[in-house]
């Protein structure tokens, strides 16, 4: 295999706290190990999760598990970046599925590493990372959102058994998560409301959504609307009086899951799942921005603001 020493352009984090912790460095170009991949990385992605990584802006009682986990002071694996798309560089000799010039994306899990012009991960799934074909109609901007959003959002939506007709409720349906819910929603069949802010009621609405709730003026339903799946694709953090509302209007035999139920699985046969349902136009992914690498405190700080629709993107030229 081919050896590619030298330097490379990535985003270290340098502590936790607000986005001015990331700074722009060179460092070493990573070398694969013989079951490893080596990818020249050409998106990332600002997801919730980097947020949530990089400010640790937690309750005491989560934030001491999370820093044990991932670093005390800063992280211990310095250059962030959870979602990535890109094209196969070099392949170790181990690797069966993939060879280079192949295009690529999939998710990093706790080894990060995605803000950078080169990463290595192993080509089978774990907690340390999933990785697929990324088909030639999905540009690699598109990737990321369909990497993070989609598998948040399948995983989740299908803890409810959605057939046809059903009544569903995608309570924050205009981030990564809540877009793809929305359009699996109606892709299943399902009858889909989405809960959102007043800016976003339209986009809801173009992305399939049947009925909308603006959360910005509405603190409750009426009694009447039966919900057979509420997907609350907001997370536990955010509580309100209107998704309390929601939950009264699920029916007895109805389902509820947050997205914060458990961990993202990292899976690349979901991955070539959400390629399929991409390639034959039943999902469009949604990118609302994308930002240079070399803009990454811009575009964390933009993504903290908590409205972005669907995903943001990070463009990352080649060496
Ligand atoms: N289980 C896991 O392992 C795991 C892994 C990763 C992420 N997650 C969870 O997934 C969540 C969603 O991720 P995402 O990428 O889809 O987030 P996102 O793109 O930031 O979307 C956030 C959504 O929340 C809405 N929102 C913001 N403030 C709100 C409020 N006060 N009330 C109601 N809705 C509000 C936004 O709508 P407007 O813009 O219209 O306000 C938007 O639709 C994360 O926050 C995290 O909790 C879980």
């Amino acid at each position: 295999m081919e050896e590619h020493k030298g330097k490379m352009r990535a985003v270290e984090c340098t502590g936790y706290g607000p986005p001015e912790v990331l700074r722009l460095a060179e460092v070493d170009i990573p070398i694969p190990g013989e079951n490893e991949i080596r990818i020249a990385v050409r998106a990332s992605a600002v997801t919730a999760s980097d947020i949530f990584i990089r400010s640790s802006d937690l309750p005491l009682m989560y934030k001491i598990p999370m820093r044990l986990l991932i670093g005390i002071t800063k992280p211990r694996k310095s250059i962030l970046g959870l979602v990535f798309a890109g094209l196969v560089e070099s392949a170790g000799s181990k690797i069966t599925r993939f060879k280079p010039g192949d295009r690529v994306y999939g998710m990093t899990g706790f080894r990060f590493g995605a803000y950078a012009q080169y990463m290595c991960l192993k080509e089978t799934d774990s907690k340390a990372g999933c990785v697929s074909i990324l088909p030639d109609e999905i540009s690699f901007e598109e990737a990321t959102a369909a990497a993070y959003g989609g598998s948040l959002a399948l995983q989740y939506m299908d803890k409810g058994g959605i057939e046809q007709n059903r009544h569903i409720l995608v309570y924050g349906a205009s981030g990564t998560s809540g877009t793809f819910a929305v359009q699996y929603g109606k892709y299943l069949g399902a009858h889909v409301t989405g809960v959102c802010s007043t800016g976003n009621l339209e986009f809801v609405r173009s992305l399939g959504a049947d009925a909308v709730i603006d959360y910005t003026v509405r603190d409750h339903i009426e009694p009447g609307i039966e919900f057979d799946f509420i997907l609350d694709s907001v997370g536990k953090m955010k509580k309100s009086k209107l998704k309390e509302s929601c939950r009264k209007n699920l029916k007895k035999s109805g389902t509820y899951v947050s997205i914060d139920d458990g961990d993202l699985i990292l899976s690349s046969s979901r991955l070539d799942q959400i390629s399929g349902l991409v390639v034959d136009g039943s999902i469009k992914p949604v990118v609302e921005k994308a930002f240079p690498l070399e803009q990454i405190v811009q575009a964390h700080r933009y993504v903290a603001k908590g409205h972005k629709r669907g995903g943001v993107a990070i463009v990352i030229g080649s060496a």
